[in-house]
């Protein structure tokens, strides 16, 4: 579950960062003569190889699955793992998850969320998980940048908007190939959490650039139409989330207050003092991109994490508040069982998993990207229509509800003022409340009640009912 402890990058900014890591893949010639091979005509350098019905993960009678690597470059492996839906997946919507970091694997949310399987205590079998998120959708799990999970090779992505034109080139060569190219028409879900509350808001911006380019007949490729971008604890706006840190340590609705008096006034000192964690900030995002602005934002950063985030946090588990630092839940027993030699070679992973390695994690840490804002971007999104969700597991820390929220009550776009005078109200399922949301048009906000971070991992049922929401194109409701 780590999503990349942010308390790491002063860590990476004192050792010093390597600009470029590339790893070597373990000798796979055994895996590579069972491995199925699609070359790109259009882009260069650019393969899918994979392996069809590994029988891992997914053991639903008739449910195809393909898992293995898109080459998006030279020396770029790029990881992925793709699930048919379980009913109708001649019809259902084609649905991208990614998990954040920068630098975690999405088999996070695979394992530990929303996949067709989790794993036992033995680190060595899995169950079916009947939330799966392939229930109601194709699902496609991608480790990106390269050097995350059981990607490789060389990694050049030090920033948020550097790592979309990898994701983007990924689905011209699946797109291109007869294996995914019936789902290039199909709805287009894009679904992330934690970081991705600057993956989704910048790729889909930049798909849709692209979309624009191949229109104009500048670029030749395939569009990609995203129909719906949901984001679960995100880390939108730092300036809005690291005050937020402050309101939640005071009062987490429903759990109280989280530290000390003493500790919150230190906090609040260190938010509004002259050169604190909001002014600098600030500084952040009035240095735009400016060259000077990399070390003016990984200040920041660093001031933040140490004298806002820390201690609002203390002794807690930053991804669920009920639990303390040696949180056992969601158990890390997926991590075994992806390092076992027979699943590696049966899905054709080729490298040593990795849930959350530091090199491509440093490399963001130079350009200062936690510390920056995709909020303008998001807005933009909303007020164009697009359907969106920002919700959040209500026990969270590190990307609480309430931060979500007031990044959600910032956004410049039309539904700006309706938005604002509507009350988060209860939703049901089977008459429990599941969650408070407000739904103005295509644009919803939930807090689910009693999950951390993960969502899926600590309310499954109440998850897999949003997403059918999303994925039917609905308001939130009660079912
Ligand atoms: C790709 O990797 C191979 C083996 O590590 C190396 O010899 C080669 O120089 C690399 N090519 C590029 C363009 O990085
Ligand atoms: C998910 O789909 C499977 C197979 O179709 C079914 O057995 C299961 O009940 C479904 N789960 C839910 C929550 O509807
Ligand atoms: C930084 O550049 C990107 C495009 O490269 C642009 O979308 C963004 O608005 C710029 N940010 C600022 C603060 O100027
Ligand atoms: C965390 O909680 C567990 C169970 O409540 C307890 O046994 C353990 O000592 C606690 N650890 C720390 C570091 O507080
Ligand atoms: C980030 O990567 C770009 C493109 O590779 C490079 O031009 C830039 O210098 C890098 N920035 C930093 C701060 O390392
Ligand atoms: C909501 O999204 C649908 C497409 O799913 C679109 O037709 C409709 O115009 C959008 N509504 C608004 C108010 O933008
Ligand atoms: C949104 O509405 C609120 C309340 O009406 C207002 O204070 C705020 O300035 C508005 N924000 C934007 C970006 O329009
Ligand atoms: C909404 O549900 C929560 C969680 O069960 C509950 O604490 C709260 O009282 C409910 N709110 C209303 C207005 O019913």
């Amino acid at each position: 579950m780590r999503l990349q402890p942010l308390i790491s990058s002063l860590a990476a900014l004192v050792v010093g960062a390597v600009s470029v890591h590339a790893s070597e893949p373990h000798d796979s010639s055994e895996l590579r003569t069972r491995q199925l091979l699609f070359r790109s005509q259009i882009q260069n350098d650019a393969n899918l190889r994979y392996v069809a019905n590994s029988g891992i993960c997914e053991t639903t009678p008739g449910v195809t699955q393909y898992s293995g690597y898109i080459d998006v470059g030279t020396n770029m492996s790029m990881w992925f793992w793709f699930f048919e839906a379980r009913n109708s997946p001649e019809t259902a919507p084609f649905t991208l998850w990614l998990n954040g970091g920068p630098g975690c694997s999405s088999m996070i949310g695979l394992f530990q969320e929303h996949g067709p399987c989790l794993v036992n205590a033995d680190g060595t079998s899995t169950y079916l998980n009947p939330y799966s998120w392939n229930n109601v959708s194709n699902m496609i799990y991608i480790d990106q940048p390269i050097g995350t999970g059981f990607s490789y090779g060389t990694d050049t992505v030090n920033s948020t908007e550097a790592a979309a034109p990898f994701v983007w080139k990924a689905f011209q060569i699946l797109f291109e190939s007869q294996l995914f190219s019936k789902y290039a028409s199909r709805e287009f879900i894009f679904g992330t959490e934690s970081y991705g509350g600057h993956y989704g808001p910048s790729f889909v911006t930049y798909f849709e650039e692209q979309n624009a380019l191949i229109a104009s007949g500048t670029i030749q490729g395939e569009p990609i139409v995203v129909s719906a971008l949901m984001v679960n604890n995100g880390w939108f706006d730092p300036l809005i989330q690291n005050i937020a840190y402050y309101t939640f340590a005071t009062n987490a609705p429903g759990y109280g207050q989280l530290q000390s008096d003493a500790a919150l006034k230190r906090i609040s000192e260190a938010l509004y003092n002259n050169n604190g964690c909001v002014a600098q900030e600030q500084g952040c995002y009035d240095a735009g991109n400016s060259t000077d602005s990399n070390t003016i934002c990984l200040k920041a950063d660093d001031y933040c994490i140490n004298h806002v985030y820390v201690p609002a946090v203390g002794n807690l588990d930053p991804y669920d508040l009920r639990q303390n630092s040696s949180a056992l839940f969601p158990p890390e027993y997926y991590v075994t069982y992806l390092t076992n030699p027979e699943v590696m070679s049966a899905i054709g992973a080729e490298t040593t998993y990795q849930e959350c390695p530091d090199a491509p994690y440093e490399l963001f840490v130079k350009t200062g990207d936690d510390a920056r804002t995709w909020l303008p971007q998001l807005s933009e999104l909303a007020n164009s229509g697009l359907k969106i969700l920002v919700w959040a597991g209500d026990a969270d820390i590190i990307c609480n509800w309430l931060g979500c929220y007031a990044a959600a009550l910032a956004m410049d776009w039309y539904g700006n003022a309706t938005l604002h005078d509507t009350p988060l109200s209860n939703i049901t399922l089977d008459g429990m409340p599941i969650a408070a949301v407000a739904n103005v048009d295509n644009f919803s906000f939930a807090r689910v009640f009693g999950a951390g971070h993960e969502v899926a991992a600590f309310q499954p049922a109440a998850a897999l009912a949003i997403f059918t929401q999303v994925v039917g194109k609905e308001p939130l409701h009660s079912v």
